[in-house]
């Protein structure tokens, strides 16, 4: 008996992997988070399958239906959205399933920042602009932890996917924008992938004032960056010709 905590994507249920989508086919018990878990991926469970939603259900109620299965010898599917592993409170599942010793293994998903770049057609790293991508939130109910503050995090001027935080985005405008600058890119985009997807696109000046018009208070995504708005960026090493030559010579060397 295994517990497979498995990432369903950011909403289109075409955007689970091929492992996640048997798993839950498989799985005679199917525990899944909420509505932003899509409708599609747990339909595909077995009709005889247990479904249960858990977002009403506290962690003591999930695990003891786990613990159920466990003796009952049963797999369980636990879809979150996304990827799991990112704002997804499995970590105190899996801490209470190790002291069960219950077994686990997680299956990832696609996290609604590569579903933002892909919507935007983007690539979230160009060279000489960033190579790095910072995947944060603003304080909410949980605090941030010292130095991970928005104002240290901007010091590097990196690429930055804020999630959970759409609320808060005057905030977050006025924490960038000393280290971004105003002019610098930015996207707010709800419901990623789902058929009601939406998004704007502005700067940190102007952003706030396009989303609040908008109405998007929760469920989006807030993207920030050079790399939004790319302008005669270098060609990357991977696809050059002195990349393709090398390659050669190692390729023919071996
Ligand atoms: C509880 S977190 C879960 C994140 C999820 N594990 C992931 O990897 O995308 C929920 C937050 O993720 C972001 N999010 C999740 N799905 C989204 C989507 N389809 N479009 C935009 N933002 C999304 C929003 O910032 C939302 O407030």
């Amino acid at each position: 008996m295994t517990v497979y905590f498995i990432g369903a994507g950011p909403g289109d249920p075409e955007l689970i992997t091929v492992k996640g989508q048997r798993l839950i086919r498989e799985c005679p018990l199917v525990l899944y988070a909420g509505s932003l878990v899509p409708k599609e991926v747990i339909l595909a469970a077995n009709p005889d399958a247990e479904i249960v939603n858990t977002a009403d259900l506290n962690l003591e109620e999930i695990i003891a239906r786990i613990r159920a299965a466990h003796e009952r010898d049963l797999d369980v599917a636990r879809v979150h959205t996304g990827d799991p592993a990112l704002y997804g409170a499995i970590g105190e599942q899996m801490r209470e399933l190790e002291r069960l010793g219950i077994p686990y293994e997680i299956v990832p998903g696609v996290t609604a920042a590569f579903a933002g770049a892909a919507l935007l057609r983007r690539e979230l790293t160009l060279p000489g602009i960033s190579q790095t991508l910072i995947l944060t939130r603003h304080a909410g109910k949980t605090a941030m932890p010292k130095g991970e503050s928005l104002p240290d995090l901007a010091r590097h001027q990196a690429t930055m996917a804020i999630y959970l935080s759409v609320d808060k985005l005057r905030e977050i405008v006025a924490e960038l924008t000393p280290h971004y600058g105003a002019d610098c890119p930015v996207a707010v985009l709800h419901r990623v992938s789902w058929p009601d997807q939406d998004g704007v696109v502005g700067t940190l000046a102007d952003i706030a004032g396009k989303v609040e018009a908008r109405g998007f208070t929760r469920t989006a995504l807030i993207l920030v960056g050079r790399v939004l708005q790319p302008e005669g960026f270098p060609a990357s090493y991977l696809y050059s010709a002195e990349h393709a030559e090398s390659y050669r010579q190692h390729a023919n060397a071996g």
